[in-house]
């Protein structure tokens, strides 16, 4: 594995043998949650990747995105929670979309922003767009009206070949994106029956956005692959993904029931946000449910930092220690600017200091801090966060004694906007 958990800046609040007994008195349930057989079983089609990414799937995937590079120069995906974030992560936190020339990724259908459709729709101008349109249940608001303006939108631009130029990734059945997929003629790919928008970066909705954005796709699912293999081979106690759950559930049965997952690299706040859907979503149906929170240091620290270590002590800390590449230098300055301390330094050592400098401020004042460390990041290291965290929250919700594979909140919510905007029937 690339990317290393540490934990000893918990030990301010719980002994190593304290997790390892938990292990021992829990090790038959974990052993079933490993095996997939508590919970939904019609859920956990993510935890055999290979389940969804034969070779079938992926040169199928990859030849798709070769004709989007070599026909577009723009991209959107429409899609909103699981359908997009997976995608926008990976993308985003290797920088994909800030340094390829050859096309660029748009995100709609993921807010109801009519003035953020528009400036999207002025912005596409002149561009040669493709569209993937990622809906498990096609009836959530967001992507599918977003999808109506771009049907529209194709067709008062004249675009001849805009049924070429849409993708559709969604779920076979009546009234499903299939359906409408067949009718209109659009390509189609499936969102796997067995696979929940939050558990889907290594299916078809992860990965033909990211090939298109030029991520290495099998380098990401074969990394996948090989954290599930290590996942059942090593044993409980020294499985990472076991342990950080265990942590977590610990430190909230003492009372820390925040999580802040820290990031040191702007770029990571796109993995943040897919992260915390995905605990938030399994996990948040109880009174001790963990409640997973964002923080981008060094900007942070110069805001909500001073609270997290030294106000009510109910945070804990979770450091992904895993910085970008980049080969700035700071050279000597003939001006005098006071910070001569950092002359003739890489860049880079700013980042690491901030990092060994916060997480030893907030351990000495008694805050726990989990830590995934790795020297930087690649297709790999966001493969086996991926997969340890979907591990991870599955467990939890386990020992939490929540579903975690359903949102039955968020469906009440859309029950309620359906009526206030005049939907009746199904
Ligand atoms: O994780 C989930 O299942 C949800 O967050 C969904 O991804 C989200 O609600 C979007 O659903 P759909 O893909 O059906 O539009």
């Amino acid at each position: 594995m690339k990317i290393e958990f540490l934990e000893n800046g918990v030990y301010n609040k719980i002994k190593e043998d304290e997790i390892n007994h938990f292990i021992m008195e829990n090790k038959e349930m974990i052993q079933n949650v490993m095996h997939g057989t508590i919970g939904i079983r019609e859920s956990l089609g993510w935890l055999h990747v290979e389940e969804n990414t034969s070779d079938e799937v992926i040169t199928d995937i990859l030849e798709i995105a070769d004709e989007i590079r070599q026909n577009a120069n723009a991209f959107v995906i429409v899609g909103v929670g699981g359908s997009n974030r997976a995608a926008q992560s990976v993308i985003e936190g290797l920088g994909l979309n800030k340094f390829d020339s050859t096309i660029k990724i748009y995100y709609a259908g993921n807010n109801l922003s009519g003035d953020e459709l528009q400036t999207l729709f002025k912005e596409l101008d002149n561009k040669q767009v493709y569209i993937n349109v990622i809906a498990k249940d096609f009836n959530t608001l967001e992507p599918g009206i977003a999808f109506r303006m771009f049907r529209e939108y194709f067709k008062t631009r004249k675009v001849l070949d805009a049924k070429n130029r849409i993708i559709i990734t969604g779920s076979y059945g009546k009234g499903q994106l299939y359906d409408l997929a067949v009718k209109e003629g659009y390509r189609f790919l499936p969102f796997p029956k067995r696979v929940g928008g939050r558990f889907s970066a290594f299916t078809s909705v992860g990965l033909l956005p990211m090939a298109v954005a030029g991520v290495d796709i099998r380098k990401f699912t074969e990394a996948a692959v090989k954290c599930e293999i290590s996942n059942h081979e090593v044993s409980l106690q020294d499985n990472i993904a076991v342990r950080y759950a265990v942590i977590r559930y610990l430190l909230s049965k003492k009372g820390y029931i925040v999580e802040n997952l820290a990031f040191f690299e702007p770029l990571l706040r796109f993995y943040g946000g897919w992260w915390l859907q995905l605990h938030a979503e399994s996990e948040g149906k109880c009174r001790q449910a963990i409640l997973p929170i964002l923080t981008s240091f060094s900007e942070d620290l110069h805001a909500i930092g001073q609270y997290l270590q030294q106000g009510p002590h109910f945070i804990f800390e979770t450091f992904l220690n895993v910085m970008n590449r980049n080969n700035l230098f700071i050279s000597k300055s003939e001006i005098e600017d006071r910070f001569w301390y950092l002359d003739n330094k890489d860049y880079d050592k700013l980042n690491h200091a901030v990092y060994s400098a916060t997480k030893k401020a907030h351990t000495e004042d008694g805050i726990p801090v989990l830590e995934f460390r790795a020297d930087w990041a690649d297709e790999e290291v966001f493969a086996e966060l991926m997969y340890v965290n979907m591990i991870c929250t599955y467990l939890t919700s386990v020992f939490l004694g929540v579903e975690p594979f359903n949102q039955e909140g968020v469906e009440n919510y859309k029950k309620n906007l359906y009526k206030e905007l005049g939907k009746f029937g199904s």
